[in-house]
């Protein structure tokens, strides 16, 4: 019995053995498919099959054809991929990623407070339990939480969690007020205005591009607010050459492979002397756990089946807009 008492596979690995060609065998062999957000290390972003943020990982997720789903990310995003592939094994390579933004919205004081406001539509960003997407109505990510939520009646009553940032921000750009639970990722909050704004002056050219899980003050110095995918996107076809970059570090590896003549600037955190900002939950991921977790098809996700029959309505409300408005294929 192959124990993951740590939350990941600790076997030791074959000595000799080159591991990204036995990952890559293991994964034709078996069927599986790998599938990695953009915070995840580099060697682990190069090996995946499919890159994305959030929304493009739920999505692939929900249509790719392999017996074996590798979520490389965090621990809600592997019970993303099971609630929506509920017939498939979904592996992820360690257990112990977390998120601060969804352990700041505990499922029962979550369902406490929509229960304090009936006749409000829940949306919830996809950073949370699975236990919280079944008291959601529907599943945003920072991709297609505005879409969303100007897709409804404009005197819809709304409570938003977990991230008060992004909230704000959807309330400041759509005009709602919608009630926001005061929940946040401690990565993206973390990062320093002041080094922001230090950085620009050093490179005045430099346009800043910052997610909206970010406080405020560093949202209204930003060229570009947007999720992920949204800052990618807009480093590879904006025309300017340096860019400071106020999200997970990990983007950066993908921004310089699509843009190697362009400049890529982390923006540091408040905290200590590290000049970039990880969130230690998406770094746990190595090639050795990845190799492991492949072998012995585990630790393997499970979601409750109740609580799974009632998120996947909320999920799949999120698939169903986000198909109609255009935002996915
Ligand atoms: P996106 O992938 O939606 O940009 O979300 C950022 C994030 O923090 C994921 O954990
Ligand atoms: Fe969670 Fe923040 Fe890490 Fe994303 S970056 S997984 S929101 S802790």
């Amino acid at each position: 019995m192959i124990s993951v008492e740590k939350g990941y596979v600790d076997m030791p690995i074959e000595k000799g053995i080159d591991i990204k060609n036995e990952i890559l065998r293991m994964k034709k062999e078996k069927n599986a498919v790998i599938l990695a957000h953009y915070y995840q290390r580099n060697e682990i972003q190069d090996i995946a099959d499919y890159i994305g943020d959030s929304l493009a990982l739920a999505q692939i997720a929900a249509r790719v054809d392999a017996d074996i789903i590798v979520m490389c990310g965090v621990h809600f995003m592997g019970e993303t991929a099971k609630i929506l592939c509920p017939f498939k094994k979904v592996i992820v390579p360690d257990m112990n990623g977390g998120c601060s933004l969804a352990d700041s919205c505990p499922a029962d004081k979550f369902a406490d407070y929509v229960n304090l406001h009936p006749g409000y539509t829940v949306i919830s960003y996809v950073n949370t339990s699975a236990a919280v997407k079944a008291y959601t109505d529907i599943v945003v990510t920072s991709s297609n939480a505005k879409e969303i939520v100007e897709s409804l009646p404009e005197n819809e009553k709304i409570i938003f969690g977990p991230d008060r940032n992004l909230g704000n921000y959807i309330n400041g750009v759509t005009g709602r007020n919608m009630l926001l639970w005061d929940g946040a990722c401690d990565v993206h909050e973390k990062f320093s205005l002041e080094k922001v704004l230090a950085l620009k002056k050093e490179n005045n050219n430099a346009k800043i591009l910052v997610h909206p899980e970010c406080k405020k003050p560093l949202q209204l110095i930003a060229d570009k607010v947007g999720s992920t995918q949204a800052l990618l996107n807009f480093a590879v076809n904006d025309e300017c050459n340096t860019f400071i970059v106020a999200t997970e570090s990990g983007i950066l590896h993908e921004m310089q492979k699509r843009c190697p003549e362009k400049k890529f600037i982390p923006a540091p955190p408040e905290d200590g002397t590290c000049s970039c900002n990880e969130c230690a939950y998406m770094k746990l991921i190595t090639l050795e756990k990845l190799y492991n977790s492949l072998k012995y098809e585990l630790p393997e996700i499970s979601v409750d089946k109740e609580i799974a029959d009632k998120a996947v309505l909320s999920i799949n409300r999120m698939l169903d807009i986000s198909k109609n408005l255009g935002i996915i294929k």
